[in-house]
Formats: structure tokens, C-alpha cells, sequence
């Protein structure tokens, strides 16, 4: 190629260069800050983890602050206004966990307002990771947390009583009802979902996870659990591997729905080291539900898990048993709800 030829060819060249360079590099940029959330619920509690990412905070402030946000929602199946057990009782799980893998978790935990910040003082005062019933309550009011009113919330209530007619245990498939979401309309029934004024649904479970501008990772996960549980019942949501994990140089995952199905496969913690294998988040997620629905293909179709995960980059990804989970995100890029693909 004489000299001439070359320069032309330069000149054609270059800009596709320039364009694959960047192109190249846009894949390899992280998104971050980042928050992600299980269901449109999430979208209230992405905006309150959000002024701290915003403002440069870490990821664990973040999500405890996310969590608290909609513990304090007095109609809402996550917190104290969520839904008792069979007994008549709310009792409330929770954890956090940070990016040095510091957990701390509170499991049954009765009459207290926010049991996120009772799992961070465990993570952070003591040399336990997980406190359950009494001895969790007994905690928590030493750590200066204010014993409640043990009244059930109006909804609750009415629920509580509806149910007790046929005092019938039975986890409902998409309790959260998206199509009725969408729609923006109210559900009648106990295990109707609340809904926010903004038309968005409240659920049984929130899970966040979060990037902070420094790339550390946290996650947290609050809930009342299954409504009409047998008293002393633990779902996944306060288990580190079932509910929430977090692994600092790979990732973080969550999950929500009937808890049973994800402790029974360490759910979470599988999520992270599939993606470890080098599997996107919504892979990661998907081979997780599949180990689900391997085990009992009859039995899944009676209920649903959704996880939600978050790499090292930023990218996320879900993926659920049934139609109907969503999720939040917020970042620079993007505040918005997504649906969930799913196997069944
Ligand atoms: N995923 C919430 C629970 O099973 O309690």
C-alpha cells in the first residue's frame, strides 16, 4: 500500500476507531451511584437512598436510610402497619449488611419501629450477627429504640379478621397484583396489597442494594414476613445468603417472596457466586430461580421468589418464578420501574 493510500484509508478509519473506543469504553464505565429496590414500592425508598448517594454518602447510610423510609409507612405490609401473624401478632424481620461483609440482623422482633436500625446496632455493637424475639426487642430498647403499641394498623386489622373466618395458611402468588398496580386500582380481600397515593403498592418485602460513588456496596431488607405466619416463623429476609448478600468484589442480590423456597437454596448468596461465574445479574438470578423450580416444579407454580441483583459495574438484572415482580432503580441515568422476566 503506497503512502497515499494509506492516509486515506487513515482518514476513513479514524472516526469508526474513535466510535468503537468509545463505544468500548461506555461498556467498561460503572454506573454509580446506584440504587436498586424490589417492586414499585421501591420507588419512594430509591428517592430517600438517593440524597445520600447523591451527596456522596456510603451505600450502608443509604440503604438503612431506604428502609427506614418505608418502615415508617403506617399502612404498609413492611413495617409495624404490616400484617400479623396467625396469632394476632406483628412481629418484624430485618438485616443489613455492608461492603466488608459486617452483617447484623434481627429476626421476630416485636413492637419496634425500625428493625433495619436495630440489625446495624447488632452488626455494629455487638459480636453476634443475628437477634431474635425477646432477646431482640430486649436489645433494641437498651440500644434506646421506643417499645410501641402492639395496636394492629386499620388494614391489618380488617384483614386479620376476614382471615380468621377460615384461619387458612396459604402463601398467595403475586399478592402484589401488578396488572391491578398498573391500573392503579384498590384491591379488596386480606391479602390485597395497600396502596400508596401515588397508585403505587406496598408488599411484603423490601429489599435494597446500593453502589456508593466509592463502588462500595451494601444491602438491606425489611418486612412482617408472611401474613398469618405461625408465631415464631422466620422467612429469608433477616438470613445473610437467603434474603440479602453482599460480596464487595462481585456484587450484591436480594429477593422477595416466599422465603421458605429461597433459605432452601441459600438464594441470595448463590445469586452473587453465579455471578461470580461470570454470569450477568439477571443470568445470575435466573439460574437461582431455576434451582427453585428444578426442585419442585408442581409446588413453584403454587408461589413466587423474585431476586434482584446488582454487579461491580452497576449493571443490574432480575428475574422471578411468576409474572408480576417488579423492581426500582435510580441512578444518574434513570428512575424507573421494572418488570421482571419470568420462568413459569
Ligand atoms: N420474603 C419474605 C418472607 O418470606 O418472609
Amino acid at each position: 500500500m503506497n503512502r497515499r493510500k494509506f492516509l486515506q484509508l487513515g482518514a476513513l478509519t479514524a472516526p469508526l476507531l474513535t466510535t468503537t473506543k468509545s463505544f468500548a469504553k461506555k461498556l467498561d464505565q460503572t454506573t454509580k451511584p446506584i440504587v436498586i429496590s424490589t417492586w414499585d414500592s421501591g420507588m419512594p425508598v430509591n428517592a430517600e437512598a438517593w440524597k445520600i448517594l447523591s451527596a456522596s454518602g456510603s451505600a450502608l447510610d443509604a440503604v438503612e436510610a431506604g428502609a427506614i423510609h418505608i418502615e415508617n409507612e403506617i399502612n404498609c405490609c413492611v413495617g409495624l402497619g404490616g400484617y400479623p401473624d396467625r396469632d394476632g401478632i406483628v412481629t418484624l424481620d430485618s438485616c443489613i449488611m455492608d461492603h466488608h461483609a459486617n452483617c447484623g440482623a434481627v429476626a421476630g422482633i416485636e413492637r419496634i419501629k425500625h428493625p433495619v436500625s436495630v440489625a446495624r446496632k447488632v452488626m455494629e455493637k455487638t459480636p453476634h450477627v443475628i437477634l431474635v424475639g425477646a432477646g431482640a426487642q430486649q436489645f433494641a430498647i437498651e440500644n434506646g429504640f421506643i417499645l410501641e403499641s402492639n395496636t394492629l394498623s386499620n388494614d391489618a386489622q380488617n384483614a386479620y379478621t376476614e382471615w380468621l373466618k377460615k384461619s387458612e395458611y396459604k402463601p398467595v402468588i403475586n399478592i402484589e397484583n401488578q396488572p391491578a398496580v398498573q391500573a392503579g386500582k384498590k384491591q379488596n380481600g386480606p391479602f390485597a396489597p395497600n396502596f400508596f397515593e401515588d397508585g403505587t403498592a406496598n408488599h411484603d418485602t423490601m429489599g435494597l442494594v446500593a453502589m456508593d460513588v466509592k463502588g462500595n456496596l451494601s444491602g438491606a431488607v425489611t418486612t412482617s414476613g408472611m401474613a398469618f405466619k405461625l408465631h415464631g416463623r422466620v422467612g429469608d429476609s433477616p438470613i445473610i445468603g437467603a434474603g440479602l448478600f453482599v460480596d464487595n468484589e462481585i456484587g450484591a442480590a436480594t429477593s422477595s417472596g416466599t422465603g421458605e423456597e429461597v433459605i432452601r437454596i441459600c438464594g441470595t448468596h448463590l445469586v452473587v457466586e453465579f455471578m461470580r461465574q461470570g454470569y450477568s445479574p439477571e443470568m445470575a438470578c435466573k439460574k437461582a430461580v431455576e434451582r427453585i423450580v428444578k426442585r419442585d416444579k408442581a409446588k413453584a407454580k403454587t408461589l413466587q421468589v423474585g431476586f434482584l441483583a446488582m454487579n461491580k459495574k452497576g449493571q443490574y438484572g432480575a428475574y422471578a418464578i411468576q409474572k408480576g415482580f417488579v423492581f426500582s432503580v435510580k441512578s444518574n441515568n434513570e428512575n424507573q420501574i421494572h418488570s421482571s422476566k419470568y420462568i413459569l
